[in-house]
């Protein structure tokens, strides 16, 4: 049985004032049985922690470099992440695609060293507006599926979240069909390449405009086992209906 994880990805956004949403959700979620994520910016991940000690919020970071150490300015390391609270990374997210130049080979590598330093990763990965309406989606979706992810994965070290680009920030969903058709073939592939006892382990997210009102007829898809949410969850009294609607 997977656990339904909510996580929350706040993006570019977040000072410690804001610090108290997490206090908030982990006084109001303690006792409860899904997993809640938050990926703060790194600058909160380590007085964040301090909410995160018990209970069933974990922390997340956006990004990390694909080496151990060494000269990159400005880059951190999945060692340091999990030094500073993180016990999972989102990487592959279309923002980093986009701003960064970043290609499923950059994500795979990444994946690897997040996995080698004991991070679980989330995987992120969707089509375009273009993409969707030409019938490309699930051609998009195996090509992002075959490249980003690394060979030595398992149901408790890999997620992978579906998040139509077009979905993004924008208030457009995608048709409960058009969910439970990506997160089916999303289970295909990865049992025919990691076998079914790992495919059946790794939880699949669904992101892109996730609200209080919308969460759970999609919760209610099969193979959708969570949601990645970016806006909705910077503020407690948005992410926490969606907590409760797993
Ligand atoms: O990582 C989260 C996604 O990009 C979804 O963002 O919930 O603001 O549409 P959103």
């Amino acid at each position: 049985m997977r656990r339904k994880l909510a996580a929350g990805n706040w993006k570019m956004n977040g000072t410690s004032a804001d610090l108290e949403q997490i206090e908030a959700l982990a006084e109001a979620h303690a006792g409860a049985l899904s997993e809640i994520m938050i990926a703060t910016p790194d600058t909160l991940l380590h007085r964040a922690s301090a909410f995160t000690k018990t209970g069933p919020i974990t922390l997340g970071a956006q990004n990390c470099h694909h080496r151990e150490s060494g000269a990159h300015t400005g880059d951190v390391s999945a060692e340091m992440l999990i030094d500073a609270g993180a016990s999972y990374v989102i990487l592959g997210h279309s923002e980093r695609r986009a701003d960064h130049d970043e290609h499923d080979e950059d994500v795979r590598s990444k994946a690897r060293a997040a996995l080698k330093a004991g991070l679980r990763v989330i995987i992120c990965m969707g089509e375009e507006l273009e993409e969707r309406e030409a019938d490309n989606t699930l051609d998009i979706i195996g090509g992002q599926l075959a490249g980003s992810i690394p060979d030595d994965v398992s149901g408790e070290t890999l997620v992978i979240a579906y998040e139509p680009i077009w979905a993004i920030g924008t208030g457009k969903v995608p048709s409960i069909a058009q969910i439970s058709e990506v997160h089916d073939f999303i289970r295909l592939r990865l049992e025919q390449r990691f076998g079914p006892q790992i495919a059946r382990g790794i939880r699949l997210l669904y992101g892109g405009s996730v609200k209080p009102a919308n969460a759970a007829e999609i919760f209610a898809v099969q193979n959708v086992d969570g949601a990645l949410v970016g806006g909705a969850s910077l503020k407690s009294a948005d992410f926490g209906p969606i907590i409760e609607a797993l």
